[in-house]
């Protein structure tokens, strides 16, 4: 017996960091399923050219760079994606850094900042934007976070630290914002294949890279599909009971 997929179609919704990885994914799963999506990202060649190839294929995918640590330029993408799609029905917020391994006392500023700006200030930047756009017909905020948020992360403390708090932003605003029909979840993946991940295994050696697949209770890394198929049933209507909540995907690793 096959099911139809979570049903999207005409839903206006918009994604951060959508120029690679999950972001990229998800833009393209939920385009072929019939939403309008906007992507935004620092970087402009890789996020023109997915709205490029959408374009090609008859989907709808419209790149606008941004970059989330600035708070000028997330209000200046929320105001093109309502102009452009005329409504928002869905916001992302997946744009994210990590940063090289260290011992927390061996940490930079530059580095512990920088996750903080982008990774943390950055999703408050766009939740603060996304809840104005939704007050008219309701919304779902999703934040893209990590199981990093919700167990320890040595050697990656600033990244974990980062989510944790974007953990706490979604639950505080699920509550805030409930009777208004905006809800405001997240998503929790364990190692996914993406460009951020193959950069952390290129910097690690054969052992260090076995250690992290081990740490899987399937042996091997998620791909990016398993986290943008379940962004996807988070985009359609079918989750509307679903709010404040961290969805893990991690192959088990927490369970
Ligand atoms: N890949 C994993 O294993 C994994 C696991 C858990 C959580 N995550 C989270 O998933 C999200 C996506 O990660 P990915 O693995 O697809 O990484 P990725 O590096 O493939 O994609 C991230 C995108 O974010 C963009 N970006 C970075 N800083 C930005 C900024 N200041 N403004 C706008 N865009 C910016 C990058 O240009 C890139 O296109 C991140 O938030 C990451 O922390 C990833």
């Amino acid at each position: 017996m096959t099911y139809p997929a979570a049903n999207v179609e005409g839903k206006a919704i918009l994604i951060t960091g959508g120029a690679s990885g999950i972001g990229a994914a998800s833009a393209q799963l939920l385009a072929k399923r019939g939403a309008n999506v906007v992507i935004a990202d620092l970087a402009v060649e890789a996020g023109e050219k997915i709205a490029q190839q959408a374009a090609d294929e008859g989907l709808s995918i419209t790149f606008h760079k941004v970059d989330v640590a600035d708070k000028a330029s997330v209000e200046a993408l929320f105001a093109f994606t309502m102009k452009h799609l005329g409504k928002l029905d869905v916001a992302i917020n997946n744009a994210g850094i990590d940063h090289k391994p260290a011992p927390l006392h061996e940490l930079s500023d530059d580095d512990f900042d920088r996750n903080i700006a982008v990774n943390l200030k950055g999703v408050w930047h766009c939740m603060r934007a996304s809840i104005p756009c939704m007050f008219a017909n309701g919304g779902h905020v999703i934040n893209v976070a990590s199981v990093a948020g919700l167990r320890s992360t040595p050697l990656i403390s600033a990244y974990g630290a980062s989510k944790h708090g974007v953990i706490g932003l979604t639950k505080s605003a699920a509550l805030e914002y409930a009777k208004a029909n905006i809800r405001f979840n997240a998503v929790c993946p364990s190692f996914i294949d993406t460009p951020m991940v193959q950069n952390t295994l290129a910097h690690m050696n054969e052992r260090q890279q076995q250690s992290i697949i081990k740490a899987s209770p399937m042996k091997r890394l998620g791909r990016v599909e398993e986290i943008s198929g379940a962004i996807a049933w988070l985009c359609s209507d079918e989750s509307s009971f679903m709010n404040g909540h961290s969805l893990t995907l991690d192959g088990g690793m927490l369970a």
